[in-house]
């Protein structure tokens, strides 16, 4: 399609220049009048209607239609759209400048040119910086809605944002009034169910703003079916039958039947790796285990690319265990305690027998022994005696061992005074 020498030039909002400059540069070539009266209303939060008024002396001959686009700070989005209504409706950004373009083209037709472009633009309001940034949503389990976003980097750190929310379905805006704040990250939850049998969902346009008039506010839209995260699977129960065990796990409630793919992840025994299996329904039965083996097992949900097109998967269940596990740790011990025990009480044992048997079998008295004692000739053979009496040798060594005690504590102490004289 040929654009006219005119069309590149910034065309100002005034029409009659605009068709001044293209008449005067494309002499010959019929160039169509522009539309006029450009404008916009918002249908409600984050949607735009953009009007305009059809050109003035168009021939019957053509075959009239508009042709538009949006540009966003400066840069064509390449949405051209051809109609023949008289409005165009989009998603408004409100935190960037948004300009609408619009011009008339006869269909079909070589003998005319488009006309030139009329544009208008949707200006921000607030100061630059001050808008919700990071803004995300996640449709938990088909019940609700939780969105999360951040400050704006130029926003003061006592800014109230606000979210509504509005879908085609609803009569007005509303407002999402169960919202926190934590470490800085902005949160809001508001109720978003459908009926069980609905299989398309409308969008849902998000307003983040506040009430000041310096906090610019924010638009974003969401299609709900690539946010959907199921709730997490709960009552796990295992049961084990000779070589096999069956897991089961509650049903959704939220979701339709079949929507929803479930991952089973179990263990068996120590191992950090764990084997997944997948299982459409909710539960699933294991074959061919090892009985003598511990294993533990966990459950997520995920939607199905049938029904929802979305990649959350909901969490981890709590994790179940079953079977027999020889704690290893505890086998280890027993292997080395066990042996030390026995051990350590043969040899107490062995002792208690050797008082036991001095005491019911005291030593023979010498009567040779008696008769020395008796006579004072003690001194001369007490060697040769304590040779054959174990337990006499002993106590002459204690006796030894005091005598040391004792030259050892005498000489430390006369040592000292000698020094102290000095
Ligand atoms: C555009 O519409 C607004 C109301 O939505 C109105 O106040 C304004 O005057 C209109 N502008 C033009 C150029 O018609
Ligand atoms: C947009 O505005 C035009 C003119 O007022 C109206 O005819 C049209 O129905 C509006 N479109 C929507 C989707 O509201
Ligand atoms: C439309 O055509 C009529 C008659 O042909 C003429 O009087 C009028 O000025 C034209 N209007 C414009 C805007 O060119
Ligand atoms: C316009 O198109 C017709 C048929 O498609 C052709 O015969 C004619 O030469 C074309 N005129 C111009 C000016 O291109
Ligand atoms: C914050 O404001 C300053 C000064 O007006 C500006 O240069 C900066 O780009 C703003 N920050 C953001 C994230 O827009
Ligand atoms: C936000 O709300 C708190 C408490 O309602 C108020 O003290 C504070 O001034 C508000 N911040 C702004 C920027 O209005
Ligand atoms: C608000 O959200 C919390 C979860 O963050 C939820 O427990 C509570 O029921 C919600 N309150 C209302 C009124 O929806
Ligand atoms: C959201 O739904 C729950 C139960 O489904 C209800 O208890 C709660 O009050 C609702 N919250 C709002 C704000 O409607």
């Amino acid at each position: 399609m040929a654009v006219p020498a005119a069309a590149p030039l910034p065309c100002p909002l005034l029409l009659a220049v605009c068709w001044a400059v293209a008449a005067g540069m494309a002499a010959g070539a019929k160039i169509l009048p522009s539309p006029s009266n450009l404008n916009y209303s918002f249908i409600h939060i984050c949607t735009l209607n953009w009007t305009w008024s059809p050109p003035e002396n168009i021939s019957s001959s053509c075959n009239l239609e508009y042709s538009s686009d949006i540009v966003i700070n400066g840069v064509p989005e390449d949405r051209r759209e051809w109609s023949k209504s008289r409005f165009r409706v989009t998603d408004a950004l409100l935190n960037e400048e948004m300009r609408l373009r619009v011009r008339s083209e006869c269909k079909n037709d070589n003998t005319s040119e488009p006309s030139p472009w009329v544009e208008t633009s949707l200006l921000p309001q607030g100061i630059l910086g001050t808008a919700a940034v990071d803004l995300g949503c996640v449709w938990h389990n088909l019940e609700y809605m939780a969105c999360t976003w951040r400050r704006g980097e130029n926003a003061s750190s006592d800014t109230n944002y606000t979210l509504f929310y509005w879908f085609d379905g609803l009569e007005n805006p509303k407002k999402c009034s169960n919202s926190s704040v934590d470490q800085g990250i902005f949160e809001c939850i508001f109720n978003l169910t459908f009926p069980k049998v609905t299989s398309t969902y409308p969008t849902i346009s998000i307003l983040v703003t506040d009430d000041s008039e310096e906090v610019r506010p924010v638009c974003a839209s969401k299609n709900p079916t690539t946010l959907v995260k199921p709730a997490t699977p709960r009552q796990l129960t295992l049961t084990k039958t000779n070589d096999r065990i069956d897991v089961k796990w509650s049903e959704s409630e939220t979701f339709p039947k079949s929507c929803l793919l479930y991952e089973v992840k179990y263990c068996n025994g120590d191992l950090d790796i764990g084997q997944i299996i997948a299982s459409e329904m909710n539960s699933v039965s294991i074959a061919g285990i090892d009985a003598n083996s511990k294993y533990t097992f966990k459950v997520r949900a995920k939607p199905k690319r049938e029904c929802y097109n979305s990649n959350l998967h909901s969490d981890w269940s709590e994790e179940k265990s079953i079977g027999e596990k020889k704690d290893s740790t505890i086998y280890f011990v027993l292997i080395i305690t066990i042996p030390l025990i026995v051990a350590v009480s043969t040899v107490i044992l062995l002792v208690y027998l050797k008082r036991l048997k001095i005491l019911i079998l005291p030593p023979i008295p010498d009567p040779r022994e008696i008769l020395k004692r008796m006579f004072g000739e003690q001194n001369e053979d007490s060697q040769s005696s304590a040779k054959d009496d174990p337990i006499n040798t002993f106590d002459r060594l204690i006796i030894e061992e005091e005598i040391h005690s004792l030259i050892l504590t005498e000489t430390s102490e006369s040592t000292n005074p000698e020094k102290e004289n000095r």
